[in-house]
Parts: C-alpha cells; sequence; structure tokens
C-alpha cells in the first residue's frame, strides 16, 4: 500500500512559475466560492466525501475545499492538483490542518497509481476543468479496483435548453476567467461513455454563483458492465 503521509509533499517541478492571471485565480478562489459553499456547497461536499473509503484520491484537489469533510479513517488520502499556484494553498491548507494526506502533483489524465489500486476517486468541480476529461475518466477507471468508486460533485451543462444556450455563447470568456473550465460540460454522459455506471445521481442548484454554472450534479459511480 502507498503510505503517504502530510510530510510527504511531491513535486515534479519545484521551480515551475504560475502565469499572473493563474496565481491571482488562486488568491481569489475561496472568496469567489465563499457565498456558494455557505449557500449549500459544503453541505453537498460533506454528504459526498462521507462516503469515500480505503484507499482515496482527489483528482484536481484546488486549494483543498474537501479537505475538512474527509472521514478520519482513511486508508490513506492522496491530494493531485497539476496548477502550481492551486497546490501551494492546498499544501497550506494542509500544513494547517491535522489531516495525513499526499500532495502529488499530477493531472487527472496521468495518475501516477497502479492499476486496480484505489478505493475511491474524488472530483469536485475538476471535470470541467480538465482539457481531456474522456482520458481522464478512463484513467480513473484504470486506477480504481473493481470494487472501487469515482465521488462526484460538478456543475454541469443545463437541461434547459435556454440556459444551455446561454452556457454556449458564455463558455469561451467563461473558460478565460476561470482558467479552463467549461461551463457547459455534459459531465454525466461523459461518466457513463468512459467504463463508468452512475449508481447514485442528485442533482442541486449552486446558489449565489452565476447562472450558468449553477446546475449541479452529485453522487458515485463505478465500474460499469459495458466495454471501457
Ligand atoms: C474549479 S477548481 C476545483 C478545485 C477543487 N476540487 C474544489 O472542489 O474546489 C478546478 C481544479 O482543477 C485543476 N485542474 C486543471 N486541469 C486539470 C487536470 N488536467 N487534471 C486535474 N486537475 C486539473 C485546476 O488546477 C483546479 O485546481
Amino acid at each position: 500500500m502507498i503510505a503517504l503521509v502530510k510530510t510527504d509533499i511531491i513535486d515534479a517541478t519545484p521551480s515551475e512559475r504560475s502565469a499572473p492571471w493563474a496565481r491571482a485565480f488562486a488568491v481569489v478562489y475561496d472568496p469567489f466560492l465563499y457565498a456558494g459553499e455557505r449557500a449549500g456547497v459544503r453541505a453537498l461536499r460533506k454528504e459526498l466525501l462521507g462516503k469515500a473509503r480505503g484507499f482515496t484520491v482527489e483528482v484536481g484537489s484546488g486549494t483543498g475545499l474537501n479537505l475538512p469533510y474527509y472521514p478520519d479513517d482513511l486508508d490513506t488520502l492522496v491530494l493531485t492538483e497539476p496548477d502550481p499556484a492551486m497546490r501551494s494553498r492546498l499544501e497550506k491548507r494542509l500544513r494547517g490542518s491535522d489531516r495525513d494526506a499526499g500532495v502529488v502533483h499530477a493531472p487527472a489524465e496521468q495518475l501516477p497509481f497502479a492499476n486496480r489500486s484505489v478505493d475511491t476517486v474524488v472530483s469536485t468541480f475538476a471535470m470541467c476543468t480538465v482539457d481531456a476529461p474522456e482520458l481522464a475518466l478512463r484513467e480513473i477507471v484504470r486506477v480504481l479496483r473493481p470494487d472501487g468508486q469515482l465521488l462526484f460533485l460538478e456543475h454541469v451543462r443545463s437541461h434547459s435548453p435556454r440556459l444551455a444556450s446561454w452556457q454556449d455563447r458564455l463558455a469561451g470568456p467563461w473558460r478565460r476567467f476561470a482558467r479552463g473550465c467549461r461551463c457547459n460540460r455534459a459531465t454525466a454522459a461523459l461518466i457513463e461513455t468512459c467504463g463508468l455506471t452512475i449508481d447514485d445521481l442528485h442533482e442541486a442548484s449552486w446558489r449565489a454563483m452565476p447562472p450558468i454554472v449553477r446546475p449541479l450534479i452529485a453522487g458515485r459511480a463505478q465500474i460499469g458492465t459495458t466495454d471501457a
């Protein structure tokens, strides 16, 4: 078993520097989300992460907003984050907590874990931002044990044609503002086409946030029976 503790900070490129907006975005990320977290997302995170078990890997951990909600009895917790500015905030939050976890510099498309080795993968507001979500989801399928689970909380493309059309129209500017985030991505469908089966799905609204990112899905997917 991999036994990372919070002092095991793995950073493949310690000298890497973020562009100015990347650094600024990392600074404003928590304040920008604050109202939405208070208005319900914190509760969604708490409910979702309570289901994590065993060897748990989070993808796109950002500044570490999920940290307080992981169960204490996980075997191992590894937080992956490819962006240096976000990762630096994540490491700071981890140092200030009493949580044992490793931080790994890795994109979700290339996870440094063996096939079928992970019990739980967590993705919260990460599948909107990864450049190649199909690759990332197939990578998650690769690392999950046969009885493993993907726990997700994501903002997604709206069912409403009117709102979806606004999401399409504003996708470009939103993506530039939110560091690669796609506000119009149909993530549930992607999950299901990449070898996972969703067996628990809740829809919610991200209150106190711009309408184009309000439609939320939260739930669990497991390795499907269809060919991945
Ligand atoms: C909107 S933030 C979400 C952060 C955190 N998961 C949360 O719930 O607040 C998206 C995160 O995904 C990260 N990210 C971007 N590209 C990624 C990739 N290819 N693989 C994994 N994470 C990625 C970003 O650096 C950022 O930290």
